[in-house]
Parts: C-alpha cells; sequence; structure tokens
C-alpha cells in the first residue's frame, strides 16, 4: 500500500545525485530519498559522480536494500564530483536531454550552492523540476542554517585538536591547527570556541591580511602568566597552507616558535553524528514529497532549527557569517 492516495503532479521517476565535496550524512539522505520514493510507489535511480555522470549516463535504479546499511557509514555510495563544464548552457543542455531520454520527471541535488546553481540553471533552462538537498561540511550556503556534514566534520576536528592540545601541553608549544571551509568560516568558529582555542585565524583573501602582531601578542601575555602552549585555529581559506606563513610570520618577527597540522581530509570522512543523520534524513524525505506535491525548484533548508522547505533561488549565494558574540567568548575566555 502505498504511503498517500497520491496526485503526483506528473512525477513517476526521480534521479538523485550528490556534486561537489561529499560530506558525512549524505548517505541518510540517499537512504531518505529512495525509500519515501518506494513509499509512494515512484521510481527512483541513482546517478553516480555527480553532473559528470550525469552526462555520461550513468544511472541505475534503486530499491530499498540499494540503500541498507549505508546511513551510518561516511562518503556517499553514489559517489560525487566536481564538475566546471556544467557552467556551460550547451553541456546543461545535454544533460537535460539525458534526463529526459530516460524519462526523468525531477532531479534530486545533494551538495553546496556551486551545485545548486547548476540545479537552477537546468530547471530555468529546461523546465525540469529540481530540489537542492544542502551537503557541505563548509554550512556556508545561503538561505539554510545548516548543511549536512558540519557537525561531523567539527566533531571530528574538535577530537584532533583534543589530542593535538595533550603535545602542546607537554612541550609547552603553540600549534597552529589548520581547519577546511575554504571561504567560510563556520568550521574555523565552532572548533576554536570548542576547543577553547587562543585564537582564530578566519578567512582571508591575502596572507597580509593576518594580523599576525596581535596573535604574536596574545602568545606572548599567555606565556607571561605561565601559560606554555597555545592553540591558533586558522581557517585554510582558498588554498590550504595558510598557517605554514603564520609559522613563519611569528618565527621571523617575532621569534615564536610553532608546530602547524593542516587537519585536510579527515574532516570530511567518517560516521555522521546524530545531528547529521537526524537533518539528512529529514532532507530527504522532504525532498521527495515536496516533488510529489508539485514544488519546482526548491531547497530542504533548516530555518530556526526546523526542515522547511525554501525557494532554490534563495539558496544560490555562498554565506560569510563571523557572530561576533562568539569571537568575543573565545577572547574573553582565553585571556
Ligand atoms: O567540500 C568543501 C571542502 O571540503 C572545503 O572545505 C575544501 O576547501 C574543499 O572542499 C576541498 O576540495 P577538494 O576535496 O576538491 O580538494
Amino acid at each position: 500500500m502505498s504511503e498517500e492516495t497520491k496526485s503526483n503532479n506528473n512525477i513517476n521517476r526521480i534521479a538523485v545525485l550528490c556534486s561537489g565535496g561529499d560530506s558525512p550524512g549524505m548517505n541518510c539522505a540517499i537512504r531518505a530519498v529512495v525509500r519515501t520514493c518506494l513509499a509512494n510507489d515512484i521510481e527512483i535511480f541513482g546517478i553516480r559522480r555527480g553532473y559528470a555522470g550525469l552526462l555520461e549516463g550513468s544511472q541505475h535504479q534503486m530499491d530499498a536494500a540499494s540503500v541498507g546499511n549505508i546511513l551510518q557509514k561516511g562518503g556517499t555510495i553514489l559517489q560525487t564530483s566536481r564538475c566546471p563544464e556544467f557552467i556551460k548552457p550547451e553541456i546543461r543542455a545535454e544533460a537535460a536531454h539525458i534526463l529526459k531520454r530516460k524519462n526523468v520527471d525531477a532531479l534530486i541535488v545533494i551538495g553546496g550552492n556551486g551545485s545548486f546553481n547548476g540545479a537552477w540553471e537546468l530547471h530555468k533552462e529546461h523546465g525540469i523540476p529540481v530540489v537542492g538537498i544542502p551537503g557541505t561540511i563548509d554550512n556556508d550556503i545561503e538561505g539554510t542554517d545548516y548543511s549536512i556534514g558540519f557537525d561531523t566534520a567539527v566533531q571530528t576536528a574538535i577530537e584532533a585538536v583534543d589530542k593535538i592540545r595533550d603535545t602542546a601541553h607537554s612541550h609547552d608549544r603553540t600549534f597552529i591547527v589548520e581547519v577546511m571551509g575554504r571561504k567560510s568560516p563556520a568550521i574555523a568558529l565552532h572548533v576554536g570556541l570548542c576547543t577553547g582555542a587562543e585564537n582564530i585565524i578566519f578567512p582571508v583573501q591575502e596572507e597580509k591580511e593576518v594580523d599576525i602582531d596581535t596573535i604574536a601578542n596574545d602568545i606572548k601575555r599567555g606565556l607571561k602568566r605561565g601559560k606554555g602552549s597555545s592553540i591558533i585555529i586558522a581557517s585554510e581559506g582558498e588554498t590550504e597552507g595558510l598557517s605554514h606563513y603564520v609559522h613563519n610570520e611569528l618565527l621571523d618577527k617575532h621569534k615564536l616558535d610553532s608546530r602547524v597540522c593542516i587537519l585536510g581530509h579527515i574532516q570530511r570522512g567518517g560516521n555522521p553524528t546524530a545531528r547529521d543523520r537526524f537533518i539528512a534524513t529529514q532532507m530527504g524525505h522532504l525532498a521527495v514529497k515536496s516533488l510529489l506535491a508539485g514544488e519546482k525548484a526548491s531547497v530542504t533548508a533548516e530555518q530556526n532549527g526546523q526542515v522547511v522547505l525554501e525557494k532554490l533561488e534563495n539558496c544560490l549565494g555562498k554565506k560569510f557569517e563571523v557572530e561576533e558574540k562568539y569571537v568575543e567568548i573565545v577572547k574573553t575566555l582565553s585571556k
């Protein structure tokens, strides 16, 4: 018996793909999408390797068993890719043609704002109904308070910094720990606050924007009051490696030695936390229900603690939020 008697708005077959960097919890979303489709007698196809896989015609039908025993696993069973060519209208036309040829009535895209832009253009140009499910550890998508994977990535980084604290304390050392997030400050802010960091460096356009003197003065003030070790959390910025610059400047200008630890891709893996499972599962379910209700271009967003639908066009930008109240707490408590 179906979940409900339907008027499915001509949606009989849906395809789902992951796009951009993977994030823990994507599998929970895929499972929810597949099982919600099946409960509503909708055929569901998985597309491997994101938009690149779509262009290669890589689609397979999914059943209940194909998403068994996956919700606790990191990564994505569908795999993912970055597909810069999707920016070209003629490439999107090819993708639309493939979807139509395979009788796919709607597409669900799990990814970040770049992936959502691709979905939005595909919808505008070719009328294909699309839903975005926010999935990126960076938590930087406009229109949603949360994106799947952020909590797990933060937890992974916190556990790593806790371990670094042990050795930092034993050796009376300063560590610069670089976290992911590209242009987003979200991971650095949360990790800094949760690990009692002495300083947080938010994403900068150019290295010289980093206020080395203030960081050095904070370290020296700590040393004066008998604090031997310090942790500085550095956002990676556009490309990883900013922490090496900070290390060199502290040494050259202030004769302060430090060690660098770039956490890198371990932040993208691992079993999703309860928060990621909880949100991803609701988002996957809502994505399908919204298509069946006739929505044409939306995103399953978290707003004020609830999973709701937001217009896709409101979720195309990147947000950059450094909430001063948290920065203030970090500064106050590390003095
Ligand atoms: O997916 C987001 C992210 O992990 C960023 O935090 C990071 O800068 C980037 O992806 C790394 O991308 P890639 O895995 O393609 O090197």
